[in-house]
């Protein structure tokens, strides 16, 4: 944990993406591909803050539902989607994309950008802080870049495959691991209303077993925070790529163990992230609690 993590308020230090800061954060990766991908991100995410923080509008309103009447779409998750595509694709023609608002191409270069526009649409819409950018870059298949950046905090999380986690350019390690009836564990609720019957009453079973529970409405922002020593752990079931792609990778490289059910790596099916003795604990038991089924 930095000891930015460990005050309250804003991390010190200048968010990544802004100029001296990218270049700080670049410099330090030594394979050129990687060392690329993540200059970009972090300008493509600083470029989507920018936008949505100033370009919110007052009367911000729903553009569009997806899974149900609450997964709301606003045009400011159409225009930072755009943005960020946009950049990439200028800079790296042959890339492909997975975003959460629609793109989607192979491409053929080995890259594969995937994109949570906004991730806590619902907080974002509210005014809630609790919203990011979150950009990750795959390259044949493996998370190589995680960028995750929180204009409401002044806050951006990157991590480089190997390369360690970092927050507003400091080094962040997980929380050391108490006993899971000490833990503060995150996690989040699908849009689908089914699925969220099922996950209150998981939560109802462990929530004796924990120290407490938070529920942030960013599922980006809550794995980076067990990277940032924030939390303890995290789970959520029915995640989508764009969600965890860049946080798991954050949560990895600060010491965290991520995964799914027990052998299997976090997909939608269910994503977990902890330090490493609370995962030990709370992987087995969500499983026997059924977390991963509706
Ligand atoms: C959502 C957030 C939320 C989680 C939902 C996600 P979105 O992403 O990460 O915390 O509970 O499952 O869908 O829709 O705001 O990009």
């Amino acid at each position: 944990m930095t000891d930015a993590a460990s005050s309250a308020g804003p991390a010190a230090g200048s968010p990544a993406g802004t100029g001296a800061e990218t270049d700080r954060a670049t410099a330090a990766v030594a394979d050129p591909l990687h060392r690329e991908l993540l200059g970009l991100a972090l300008e493509a995410a600083r470029r989507a803050g920018a936008l949505l923080s100033e370009g919110r509008p007052d009367d911000l309103g729903v553009a569009a539902t997806k899974s149900s009447p609450v997964d709301v779409v606003t045009e400011m998750d159409l225009a930072s989607e755009k943005l960020i595509t946009g950049f990439l694709a200028d800079h790296r023609p042959e890339d492909g994309f997975l975003g959460e608002e629609g793109a989607s191409s192979e491409g053929g270069s080995g890259v594969r950008w995937v994109i949570d526009p906004i991730d806590g649409t619902v907080n974002y819409l509210y005014g809630q802080p609790a919203w990011a950018v979150s950009i990750a870059a795959e390259h044949r298949g493996e998370t190589v870049v995680g960028v995750v950046h929180v204009p409401p905090r002044g806050e951006t999380y990157h991590a480089v495959l190997g390369g360690g986690a970092w927050l507003n350019g400091r080094r962040v390690r997980c929380r050391p691991s108490p006993p899971l009836e000490q833990a503060l564990i995150g996690t989040g609720f699908n849009y689908v209303a089914e699925r969220r019957g099922a996950q209150a009453e998981v939560v109802r079973r462990l929530l004796p077993k924990v120290r407490d529970i938070r529920r942030s409405g960013s599922a980006a922002i809550d794995l980076c925070d067990v990277g940032g020593g924030r939390l303890d752990g995290f789970y959520e079931r029915g995640l989508h790529p764009w969600d965890f792609a860049a946080g798991d990778l954050v949560a990895r490289e600060a010491g965290a163990l991520t995964g799914g059910r027990p052998g299997s790596p976090a997909t939608g099916e269910l994503t977990v992230a902890a330090s490493p003795g609370v995962f030990g604990a709370l992987q087995p038991l969500l499983e026997e609690l059924g977390a991963w089924h509706d």
